[in-house]
């Protein structure tokens, strides 16, 4: 697997700042200063966060390790980036990270991993599926703003996620906003369309196997985010390893961007939301 869509972190940790931190529907956007990092993370990539203070050594010492997250979007800014988190609150670590107020420090190491190939063969089309839009957002950032994204969500509060996008088609589980659909039935209408495309997509198991399925049918290009639980974040543990056709891979170095030609079934549990 390639190493050339990778922008490397520098070692350690470093401490950002927080900049700003609000509620959006359901989730919650933190956007945090980094000076001593990389400027120009690529989509797709993720960073491994811990708040500064406040973290481990409360109630049965969770969370301990640092969470993965993706950026959703890269802002140069004076001497750093500003870095937003699109955040979806699910257990200790994301918790704490939504309490997040600005002036606080914020735990960085990143960026890591492989990102999306911006050099799509045919038009580009962009999935997302609930907090699985938070790496899309800074595709298009990347790709341009013309570029529309097709966003799936639980809910309407979820749905406020896609106010962040300049172009973008929504649809809800419950037809609160946007269209009562799945994304995936949307992917299928535009490749039934026009086929020339690739497709880019991140989201929960069953929606990126979906996906991958549709893309392997008619023989489209794909490339899917996906996720594991991460321990370390570079290489260390092994923690995240999901089946591939070549072997087991590593999400955090081989991926979490992987080509879908790579998989026999995106829908590894666990990987993904
Ligand atoms: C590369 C990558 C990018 C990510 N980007 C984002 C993002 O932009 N925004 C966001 O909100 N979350 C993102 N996540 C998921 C995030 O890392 C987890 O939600 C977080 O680690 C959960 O920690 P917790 O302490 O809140 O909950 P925990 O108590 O650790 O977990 C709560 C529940 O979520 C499940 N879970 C935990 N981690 C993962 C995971 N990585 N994948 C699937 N299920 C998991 C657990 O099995 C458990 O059921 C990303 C994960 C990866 C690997
Ligand atoms: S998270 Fe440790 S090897 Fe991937």
């Amino acid at each position: 697997m390639s190493g050339a869509r990778r922008t490397r972190a520098p070692f350690g940790r470093r401490r950002a700042i927080v900049a700003e931190a609000r509620d959006l529907g359901a989730y919650r956007l933190v956007t945090a200063l980094d000076t001593g990092g990389p400027q120009d993370p690529r989509p797709g990539q993720f960073y491994m966060l811990a708040a500064a203070e406040r973290w481990g050594a409360g109630e049965g010492e969770r969370p301990y390790l640092p969470r993965a997250l993706s950026f959703a979007r890269a802002r140069r800014s004076g001497e750093g980036v500003l870095l937003d988190f699109l955040l979806e609150v699910v257990g200790p670590g994301t918790e704490r990270l939504a309490q997040l107020a600005p002036g606080e420090g914020l735990w960085l190491t990143g960026p890591l991993g492989v990102g999306f190939d911006c050099e799509p063969s045919g038009t580009p089309l962009l999935v997302g599926g609930g907090i699985g839009a938070a790496p899309i957002l800074a595709l298009q950032d990347e790709l341009g703003e013309a570029i529309a994204a097709l966003l799936g969500f639980r809910s309407a509060a979820h749905a406020e996620a896609a106010s962040l996008f300049a172009e973008a088609e929504v649809c809800t589980e419950d037809g609160s906003a946007g269209r009562r659909a799945l994304v995936t039935e949307l992917v299928r209408e535009r490749l039934d369309r026009d086929g020339d495309r690739t497709v880019y997509a991140c989201g929960p198991p069953a929606m990126l196997e979906a996906v991958r399925a549709l893309c392997a049918e008619r023989d489209v290009r794909a490339q899917l985010a996906l996720e594991a639980g991460m321990a370390c974040g570079y290489g260390a543990c092994f923690g995240c390893v999901v089946p591939a056709r070549s072997g087991y891979v590593r999400l955090c170095v081989d991926g979490p961007v992987l080509d879908a030609s790579e998989l026999t079934d995106a829908g590894v549990p666990e990987a993904g939301r």
